[in-house]
């Protein structure tokens, strides 16, 4: 089913050839790579919204190193035993990674959800608002539709997703909801207290405490919280500027600071994350 809506009248949106267009002729090209920009000018507060091409290109080269293999693990892992579980036998599941940034998660999921659901099949699609973000996701994997689109504002009909997947982004409960089928599921994954601790106690001289339950969940049941804790050690200094490249911490730590990285040929460091199942 055709669950695409015209990012400008609502209408939906038909892939014919190369492009889609809906009945009032609103058409956007499909860019070679596989991707389909529907940013409007008011989904936009820049020229180039959403995560740097610097910060993509760093979170791209730190997770092809596997260092986050463990968080990819455990939110596919909630989704195929939700799937098990709720014995859920929709056809053709939908799902979608809203921020999906440059779609690792996404896109090294996808084979074994496939495998969980093989009777019935499952579409995937992301979202971002970085066109080099989608650009790069794209590149990734080609059995999924990949948007750059607002997560306030998304490209889809009423009540049409099984699973969406929503990792270390802004979560907008009012415009997920609508989009999640009854029965749906959303699947919050934020960082907490503990998370990348040695590498914050390096970049900054006082830690400040940051409060973690503070996400408006606002409309949504939480059915399942789970906190999840390991470490990885990070082998290069390379690898530690990739780490921090890729977080807020290199816009907010002091650049003389972030040069103390540089003493660190290696460094240990705590993955603390929570995954919320919402409906
Ligand atoms: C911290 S990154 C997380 C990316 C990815 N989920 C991951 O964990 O690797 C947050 C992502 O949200 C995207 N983003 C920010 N505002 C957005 C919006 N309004 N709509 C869609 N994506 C947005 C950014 O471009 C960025 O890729
Ligand atoms: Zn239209």
């Amino acid at each position: 089913m055709n669950i695409i809506k015209c990012p400008v009248c609502g209408k939906k949106s038909e892939k014919k050839d190369k492009t889609y267009i809906c009945v009032n002729h609103h058409s956007f090209d499909i860019a070679k790579q596989g991707y389909t920009n529907f940013l409007l000018n008011n989904d936009k507060k820049s020229k180039e919204p959403g995560d740097t091409k610097e910060m993509l290109n760093a979170r791209k080269n730190f997770l092809d190193k596997g260092y986050y293999k463990f968080i990819l693990e455990q939110v596919k892992n909630t989704i195929i035993s939700d799937i098990t579980d709720a014995q859920n036998n929709s056809v053709n599941l939908n799902v979608i990674d809203v921020g999906c940034g440059e779609g690792y998660y996404l896109s090294g999921m996808i084979n074994d959800i496939d495998e969980a659901v093989k009777n019935t099949g499952a579409h995937y699609y992301g979202v971002d608002i970085s066109k080099e973000g989608i650009r790069l996701a794209a590149l990734r994997n080609e059995n999924v539709e990949w948007f750059a689109a607002n997560s306030f504002n998304l490209p889809f009909v009423d009540n049409c997703f099984d699973y969406i997947i929503s990792m270390f982004s802004i979560l907008d409960t009012k415009e997920c909801s609508r989009v999640l089928k009854n029965n749906g599921k959303i699947i919050f994954v934020t960082a907490q207290k503990e998370h990348l601790k040695e590498l914050k106690e390096i970049i900054y001289p006082v830690l400040t405490e940051k409060k973690y339950e503070a996400e408006n969940l606002h409309g949504c049941d939480i059915i399942k919280s789970t906190d999840y804790l390991s470490k990885v050690m990070i082998e290069s200094n390379h690898d530690l500027w990739n780490l921090l490249s890729m977080t807020p911490h290199f816009w907010k730590a002091e650049e003389k600071n972030k040069l103390l990285l540089n003493d660190h040929d290696s460094l240990e460091v705590t993955i603390n994350i929570n995954i919320k199942v919402l409906n």
